[in-house]
């Protein structure tokens, strides 16, 4: 077996790359706006109500309509999951690894393609949506290596005249929910890590990004996966995500979204229901508020570099993004003025066009909801850049800044998802820790220093699942930096490190007396 190696990103200043990104965009162009059904048992389902999904950067432009689920087509897809999960468990796990290997292969050959679906349907840059795309592929090819790493188990002792064995089976049906900001990386990810292990699954895909989740399932078929096994349902979060967070044959929910829906299921999902015979599991990633801190020993350009890029690549909508910086008095000005500078360097427009470093934001309510953070902003503190946006053809926010935040602001405690850093003062590096602990998230957060002593500060108490030193905060790689957070980010499931899998399986033990 090749061992796991992440798929490397695109580079795009090589013509021959840009031209078979811009076949992938005329591919997409020539299926935009067609139907979708909804895939239950294998069989497609086509619903009079649709999802329209359309591009953020151009309103007039959809870019698919996707059947809707609702309870009784949600119930209908549970019934055809639990079938399947009756032969899918005893598949081998060589066998359902193999499916993952496959369509990694199959989405490598249309890598752009898909990167080019993930620039129209979630107004990702190219850049942005290679990653996603090579993301992707690694979950897949690193969850089915991880997947023959557990399939005997692990070892237990026996004493003389005993033989012990300690074995992971599958848990059951389990309800998956993605986000749209990863709209393929995370959508697959968690999808494919609840289905290698033997469990069958319910995709529910997030409203704005259901075209790229259907091409997904797709892939996921060519590549072998039975019928049932994975079961393709968008809908209403209101409604088909309570009615299967409830259901009393739910196992388990693999939650990936904001605080105030993973919340809600954690709440839910913790009653037992009428014919519930278990605890139902819950992995559930949610929103960040996430810290670049700056020491005064410094590379301070590399800090204004790593802000910036960390708090407007793709638009600030990282749950991993820099929302607050927190940098020690002695080189505020000299970091925040180069900050600026390089802020007004940025380019916005349609991402189909690859000079542009910012697209819009995902929909008409992210719009509203950040540029209403924005006036609070010009409240709170002092505004230096952006502020403005348009939304006449897409959901366009230029890149805004507000320094000299109270640590305690608004900006500074609550995830705003969108192209807005706010900026604080700390007298010393002990107090910039201090601030950025201060929040009741704890997903990423990253130091600039050359204090090897604040470095070894900041490892013990920078509380937070993912932290960087001297680069950003952004941008982990599936099985180099396992990733999730603490506190109000969630269950620290760690997707894309070694013990993410387990999380979807209970282990056994059986003694046998020779
Ligand atoms: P969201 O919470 O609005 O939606 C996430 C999913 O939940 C969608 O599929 C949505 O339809 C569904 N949903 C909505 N209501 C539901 C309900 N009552 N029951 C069940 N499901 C329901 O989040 P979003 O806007 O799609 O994504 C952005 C958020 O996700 C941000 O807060 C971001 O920080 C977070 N995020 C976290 C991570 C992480 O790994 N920690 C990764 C990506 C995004
Ligand atoms: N993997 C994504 C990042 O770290 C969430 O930015």
């Amino acid at each position: 077996m090749i061992p796991y190696k992440h798929e490397p990103f695109t580079d795009f200043s090589i013509e021959e790359n840009r031209n078979a990104f811009l076949a992938g965009l005329k591919t997409v162009e020539a299926y935009l706006g067609q139907d979708y059904p909804l895939i239950i048992g294998g069989e497609r389902v086509m619903t009079e109500d649709k999802i329209v999904s359309f591009n953020p950067a151009d309103k007039e432009e959809i870019v698919g309509r996707v059947s809707k689920s609702n309870k009784e087509l949600a119930e209908k897809a549970m019934q055809s999951a639990l079938e399947a999960f009756k032969t899918w468990k005893k598949v081998k796990p060589e066998v359902r690894a193999d499916v993952l290997f496959k369509a990694a292969a199959i989405i490598r050959r249309r890598k752009h393609e898909f990167s080019a679906l993930l620039t129209k349907e979630a107004g990702k840059p190219w850049n942005e949506a290679d990653a996603d795309t090579a993301e992707a592929i690694d979950f897949l090819e690193y969850y089915a290596r991880q997947m023959l790493r557990l399939k005997d188990g692990m070892p237990v002792m026996s004493r003389p005249g005993e033989y012990n064995r300690y074995d992971y089976i599958p848990l059951g049906v389990g309800v998956v929910i993605s986000p749209w900001n990863f709209a393929f990386a995370i959508m697959a990810g968690t999808t494919v890590a609840a289905m290698v292990t033997g469990n069958t699954v319910l995709l529910k895909p997030a409203s704005t990004t259901p075209v790229v989740a259907y091409k997904f399932i797709e892939v996921l078929e060519e590549a072998g996966m039975p019928a049932g096994v994975v079961n393709f349902i968008p809908g209403p979060g209101a409604e088909v995500g309570d009615y299967l967070v409830d259901h009393p044959q739910t196992r388990f929910i693999s939650f990936t979204g904001s605080r105030a829906v993973g919340l809600r299921i954690a709440e839910r999902s913790s009653k037992v229901n009428e014919g519930q015979i278990w605890m139902k599991r819950l992995i559930a990633e949610m929103g960040g508020k996430d810290t670049m801190v700056v020491d005064k020993e410094a590379d301070l350009e590399l800090a204004a570099q790593t802000i910036v890029k960390s708090a407007f690549g793709f638009s600030g909508q990282k749950c991993s993004a820099a929302s607050r910086a927190v940098i020690v008095e002695d080189v505020y000005d000299q970091v925040l003025d180069r900050v600026i500078e390089l802020t007004g360097e940025l380019t916005i427009g349609n991402p189909v066009d690859q000079n542009n470093f910012m697209g819009p934001v995902i929909d008409a309510a992210a719009y509203k909801k950040i540029m209403d953070y924005v006036e609070i902003g010009k409240g709170e503190g002092r505004l230096v850049a952006g502020g403005t946006g348009d939304d006449s053809t897409g959901y366009f926010v230029n890149p805004t800044i507000i320094a000299d935040l109270d640590p305690k602001s608004r900006i500074m405690q609550e995830e705003i998802f969108g192209p807005v850093i706010g900026i604080s003062k700390a007298k010393d590096f002990t107090e910039a820790i201090e601030i950025a602990n201060n929040t009741e998230y704890g997903l990423t957060g990253a130091v600039i220093t050359n204090n090897r002593e604040h470095l070894e500060q900041a490892r013990e108490d920078f509380h937070v699942g993912n932290l960087y030193f001297n680069r950003g905060c952004t941008g982990a790689i599936v099985g180099y930096q396992p990733f999730g957070g603490f506190n109000m980010s969630g269950t620290d499931s760690k997707a894309g490190g070694p013990d993410y899998l387990t999380l979807h399986l209970q282990a056994k033990t059986t003694s046998e007396m020779l």
